[in-house]
């Protein structure tokens, strides 16, 4: 005779145990490792605790007072208030807080700005575009044509003069400015007199760069000469998984597509927890982004000094290797993008792969894509940066076992696992928060 199935529950029960105990290790991996994920960073605590609030549990669609749902009366005062400190923050007259993501943003400017069959300005992926602009991605959506910008791989940023030619020849109407591996601005006002000429918008993606625009530590799109900002808000600044549009036009139709494109356009629902965390990151980053900005384009140039001088063939030696919070590192003689970044998170250092300029196959990355803005936040600074480039050194030039290399980082980051730069600084930065406090099975 067969034994009776185990009741749902119980199998259920020991899965949620799992998935559990999977997140759980997860953030002890993360607390233990060093990571250097240009795109990623900790939010803070007074952030986080509104991710588990009612507003998780909601529905506001529309604007703060036009609403189609009733209830929204503090989602619509917490909606206001970051509305307001997004255009303090980035000194323009427009936001949208409703993206709920940076692709949805690209999605919603594409959708305000271009109709199918349009050609759109943006660099290549290989010169360090987002998928947004592939024909897979974003782009490819909305069904508009990519008109590809020239490359300087000496300064690795758009080459002026041929974009120049580029941009008179194929007359795209919007131009987006902005990239994922993102080491200098972008040369946006000696372009504007030819975006003026062809009529073209200014599109600045600055998911990655966010925070340190917001900081003054990097170039000021929307005063240069671009109309629109999509952005994340998780990258350089410490803020949720969530997504923003900016603007300083003179064209009121210009916002009120954009908004339209926001919803109804790409979203219903724009996840009203995240969107108050936001508000609080704004906020955080109001009283503690200058300071934290600047500390992390000094480690990101740093870092590239302490790796460039171990051998390492850091990008853009001559130009101090980045002014932002990433630097890239071509890796061929190390083993290629791909083999580098699995040994370094062997090793609890952790990286991703990544196209450089001039790579012979997109499927095989020459370089590794390094970011300070984790490690800034848990308080690291120059000399943690040069104890770093010791351990890729070790590892990847010196033959030194992937564990002692991982064992001399947990010793590193065991002085780094708490919040800086917000309010409640000090507080456990990868805390596993156990709210229920007994096993889902008990
Ligand atoms: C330049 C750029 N734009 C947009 C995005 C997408 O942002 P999200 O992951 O929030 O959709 C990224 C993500 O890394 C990015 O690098």
């Amino acid at each position: 005779m067969k034994a009776d199935p185990e009741p749902p529950e119980r199998e259920m029960a020991a899965t949620v145990r799992e998935i559990r105990a999977s997140v759980q290790r997860h953030s002890t991996r993360f607390e233990k490792a060093i990571p250097l994920i240009a795109s990623e960073n900790l939010l803070s605590p007074y952030a986080k605790e509104l991710l588990i609030s009612d507003f998780h549990s909601r529905y506001a669609e529309g604007l703060p007072g036009e609403r189609y749902y009733e209830g929204n009366e503090e989602v619509d005062r917490v909606e206001r208030t970051c509305l307001e400190l997004a255009r303090r923050l980035f000194r323009c007259s427009f936001a949208d807080v409703r993206p709920i993501s940076g692709t949805v943003a690209n999605l919603a400017v594409l959708k305000a700005l271009a109709e199918p069959g349009d050609p759109v300005g943006t660099a290549r992926l290989a010169d360090g575009a987002h998928i947004s602009s592939a024909s897979f991605g974003a782009f490819g959506l909305r069904g508009v044509k990519p008109v590809y910008y020239a490359w300087d791989e000496e300064r690795m940023t758009l080459d002026v003069p041929k974009t120049r030619a580029i941009l008179r020849e194929a007359r795209p109407k919007l131009c987006l400015f902005g990239l994922s591996l993102f080491l200098f601005p972008i040369p946006i006002e000696e372009l504007r007199p030819t975006l003026e000429e062809i009529g073209a918008h200014g599109w600045y993606d600055a998911a990655h760069v966010l925070g340190l625009i917001a900081g003054g530590e990097f170039q000021d799109p929307l005063h240069e000469g671009c109309e629109v900002i999509s952005a994340s808000t998780h990258k350089t600044l410490p803020g949720p998984q969530h997504g923003l549009l900016l603007g300083e036009t003179r064209d009121p139709d210009v916002e009120r597509r954009l908004r339209s494109a926001a919803f109804p356009g790409v979203t219903s629902n724009h996840h009203l927890h995240t969107m108050a965390a936001l508000a609080v990151s704004l906020a955080e980053h109001i009283a503690f982004g200058r300071d934290y900005a600047r500390q992390v384009v000094a480690n990101a140039r740093a870092l590239g000094q302490a790796l460039y001088e171990r051998g390492f063939d850091v990008l853009a030696p001559g130009l101090g290797f980045t002014r932002s919070h990433t630097i890239a590192v071509r890796v061929v003689r190390e083993g290629g993008g791909e083999a580098v970044a699995r040994s370094l998170a062997e090793a609890g250092i952790i990286t991703n792969k990544n196209l450089l300029p001039g790579d012979s196959s997109p499927k095989r990355p020459g370089g590794i894509r390094i970011g300070t803005p984790e490690v800034t936040r848990v308080g690291m600074r120059e000399p943690e940066m040069v104890r770093i480039a010791e351990l890729l050194d070790a590892l990847l030039h010196k033959g030194r076992p992937p564990a002692e290399v991982r064992a001399d980082g947990e010793r590193l980051k065991a002085d780094h696992t708490a919040l800086r730069f917000c309010f409640g600084a000090g507080e456990a930065a990868y805390r596993f928060y156990d709210l229920v406090g007994r096993d889902p099975g008990s």
